[in-house]
């Protein structure tokens, strides 16, 4: 049985991660690595080959809970995140999905009115069920003081994949179908709004004491289209989870948004916004202020796999630049295979450490 919502609330408490989101700037800030559970870790590879692929992996609540433990026993993040994939969503709409592996995500490309029809809202239940039993798992098995993001990809960006079928570097179809027919491309992301609620309240419901919205595509639509696309969906997705369970924090993290990020801000009402590797420093540091919301972000994570002086430098320099301010510490973008996890390890030291001679 997941924990009951008061009993969830009181532990919350002492969730140093949290503390930015009720007004706290910790001297050391709170920390976590997009993608902190990943095949940059000899771990995580051996429970993939055991559960004998990503999806089984994503659906297994035993496995997916010991990977997303995994980096926590390892360095001691304030935050785990649980483990899954934003495509979980399409699959469970319906849309054939597979990852082989090394080559990214493959699905059945959907990109027309018609093709909606093989989607499937009501029969999510089944799959979502399992990420259900993976979060609560997580809550009774994680130590006390780190909390846990449940997340989903935001619309704009799943549909990129639904209608493309695999991963691009420009999003083409997407962006032709809601050029081409806006109203109907409108119908999907509908039903993904209307999916990821489902899929978000079912995680806190669970234990997930923080969520994030990944929009990782977010960067590639005009300013209309933004505004239509990406806001638009983002800011309904937080209404209905704000209703639900209005003390739960969302970040927003809609990537290569750059100056649109205030806007998103402003119009979603995210309590927390991710800040990619290319966010320039006066608004990490200064702009996001007014907006009175949390700032997370934004070590490039190739400086990751490079170590050494040159990531601690640009370490000091974002705590240094981030000091006194609600700041979450973590990447740009999520850690890539090849990072060795003792850099890692160095990372973790040099945040704990430098908040330590603050
Ligand atoms: O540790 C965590 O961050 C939690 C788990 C997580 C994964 N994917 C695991 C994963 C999260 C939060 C995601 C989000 C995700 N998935 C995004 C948004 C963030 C981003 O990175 O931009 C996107 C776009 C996806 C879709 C996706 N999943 C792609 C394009 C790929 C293939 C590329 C790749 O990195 O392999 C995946 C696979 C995937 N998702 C892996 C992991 C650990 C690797 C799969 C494997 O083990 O083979």
């Amino acid at each position: 049985m997941p924990p009951s919502t008061t009993a969830a609330n009181s532990k919350a408490a002492h969730r140093r991660f949290l503390a930015p989101f009720r007004g706290e700037a910790l001297a050391i800030p709170p920390m976590w690595l997009m993608r902190q559970a990943g095949r940059y870790l000899p771990e995580y590879r051996e429970t993939r080959a055991k559960a004998g692929g990503f999806l089984k992996l994503c659906y297994t609540p035993e496995l997916a809970a010991e990977v997303t433990l995994q980096p926590i026993r390892r360095y001691g993040f304030d935050a785990a995140i649980l483990f899954s994939d934003i495509l979980v969503v399409p699959d469970a709409l319906g849309q054939k999905l597979t990852f082989a592996e090394g080559e990214g995500p493959r699905l059945e490309a959907i990109r027309s009115v018609a093709d909606l029809g093989r989607l499937s809202p009501e029969k999510t239940g089944e799959k979502f069920g399992k990420v259900f039993e993976t979060v609560a798992r997580l809550r009774q098995d994680l130590p006390d003081e780190t909390a846990l993001i449940g997340f989903c990809g935001a619309p704009w960006t799943v549909a990129t994949y639904m209608v493309q079928g695999e991963g691009s570097t420009d999003q083409a179809e997407a962006r032709l179908w809601a050029y081409r027919d806006p109203d109907g491309f409108a119908s999907l992301i509908d039903t993904l709004v209307d999916t990821s609620i489902v899929y978000l309240d079912g995680q806190v419901k669970a234990g997930a004491d923080c969520l994030q919205i990944f929009d990782t595509w977010a960067g590639s639509l005009p300013d209309t289209e933004f505004d239509r696309w990406v806001v638009e969906p983002t800011k309904r997705i937080v209404e209905a989870l704000k209703e639900r369970h209005p003390t739960v924090p969302i970040i927003g993290f809609p990537r290569g948004a750059g100056a649109s990020s205030l806007w998103y801000v402003s119009e979603t009402g995210v309590d927390g916004i991710g800040c990619d590797t290319a966010m320039p420093p006066y608004m990490m540091g200064e702009a996001f202020e007014e907006e009175e919301v949390v700032v997370q972000g934004n070590l490039d994570p190739l400086l990751l796999v490079t170590g050494g002086d040159a990531m601690d430098e640009r370490v000091d320099e974002i705590l240094e630049l981030m000091d006194g301010k609600r700041f979450i510490f973590n990447l740009g973008h999520g850690i890539v295979p090849q990072t060795p996890p003792e850099n890692v390890a160095r990372l973790v030291e040099r945040v704990r450490r430098q908040g330590d001679a603050a």
